[in-house]
């Protein structure tokens, strides 16, 4: 079972390192274009194999595709990261010619790999990689919705002074400030969040999840990584294992929500062969309106890529 990772900086380096720490793959890829980077943190993370106790390989290459031929997995991780007062849009132009070129090679060493697209604008950088693969929507799809609800969990577990573990949460739309969190949706061990919490502080938490991203290259000066390289070690693990997970993903939707031909996030079943199934909610008015504003501010950026041919 091998997996690669492409983009050794620091959301791929961090997704390899998670993989092989928990034994994930028996080989883990991580190719970059840098030279010499992604063979350096491959040994790195190999030479931590006696500390940590794993046995997973870690193999580094400087855009040599052919060591990763028959990946089962592909994570893209490759391009631009945002600086401050950038926002994901931003980084359309030159990831969205980064993330093609990679899935050409990918698909060429590894025509039945599932896809899991990292790299930002998220929503379109996995329509961007959908188009360029022509595999079907359930090999190829985006990681957005672990990260954003993983920070919305965070934010409540402080807030509540409760363990992160205990905090269940559901979240819809881009990867953006449109994003959707669903309160109706979120739980702390089974117990309806509203009951727990008053409205004024959820939705403080609520406008904070929102700019989450943002908050973070306000204070590093570049954007996450532990947490997003976790989130897409997350999926490629549900997928290896066969988990069944249930997890908010970016996917090409196709009639469901009401939607057809845009990228969102939505729960999803994710298995051995990718999304296993799209799970819809029943949607309140609000939600209906929040969904359908991120819905257009997605379009907006895919007519972005759409003019940039
Ligand atoms: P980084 O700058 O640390 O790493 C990016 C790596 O991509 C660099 O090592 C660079 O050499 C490599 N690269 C560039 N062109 C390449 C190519 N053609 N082939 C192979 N490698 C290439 O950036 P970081 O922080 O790792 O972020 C990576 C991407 O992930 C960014 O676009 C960022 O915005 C996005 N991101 C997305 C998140 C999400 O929730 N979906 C969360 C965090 C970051
Ligand atoms: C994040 O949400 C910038 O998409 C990146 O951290």
């Amino acid at each position: 079972m091998k997996v690669t990772v492409v983009g050794a900086g620091n959301v791929g380096a961090t997704c390899a390192d998670v993989l092989a720490y928990r034994e994930v793959a028996n080989e883990v890829v991580l190719i970059d274009i840098k030279e010499g980077l992604s063979e350096g943190k491959a040994l790195d993370i190999w030479q931590k194999a006696p500390i940590d106790l794993y046995d997973t390989r870690t193999v580094g290459s400087t855009n040599d595709y052919t060591k990763t031929a028959g990946s089962e997995v592909v994570v893209i991780t490759s391009g631009l990261p945002r600086k401050p007062g950038m926002s994901r849009d931003d980084l359309i132009g030159t990831n969205a010619g980064i993330v093609k070129s990679v899935t050409e090679n990918i698909i060429k060493h590894s025509p039945d790999a599932i896809i899991i697209v990292v790299s930002n604008p998220l929503d379109v950088m996995t329509y961007q990689a959908h188009i360029t693969s022509k595999l079907p929507r359930t090999k190829v799809f985006g990681m957005a919705g672990i990260l954003d609800t993983a920070r919305y969990r965070a934010f409540l577990a402080e807030a509540l002074n409760v363990s992160p573990k205990d905090i269940q949460a559901m979240l819809l739309g881009g990867h953006g400030d449109t994003m959707v969190p669903l309160p109706r949706y979120t739980t702390v061990a089974g117990i309806p969040v509203t009951e727990l919490i008053d409205s004024a502080k959820l939705n403080a938490i609520l406008e904070r999840t929102k700019v989450g991203g943002g908050e973070l290259v306000k204070l590093m000066g570049t954007s996450a990584w532990y947490a997003p390289g976790s989130a897409a070690a997350q999926m490629v693990e549900a997928i290896v294992r066969n988990q069944r997970r249930v997890f908010p993903v970016c996917v090409q939707l196709d009639g469901e929500y009401g939607i057809k031909d845009c990228y969102l996030g939505v729960p999803v079943i994710l298995g051995k062969n990718g999304i296993e199934k799209i799970i819809e909610l029943d949607l309140n008015h609000d939600e209906k309106s929040m969904l359908e504003a991120s819905r257009k501010a997605v379009r907006e950026v895919m007519d972005v890529l759409d003019k940039l041919g």
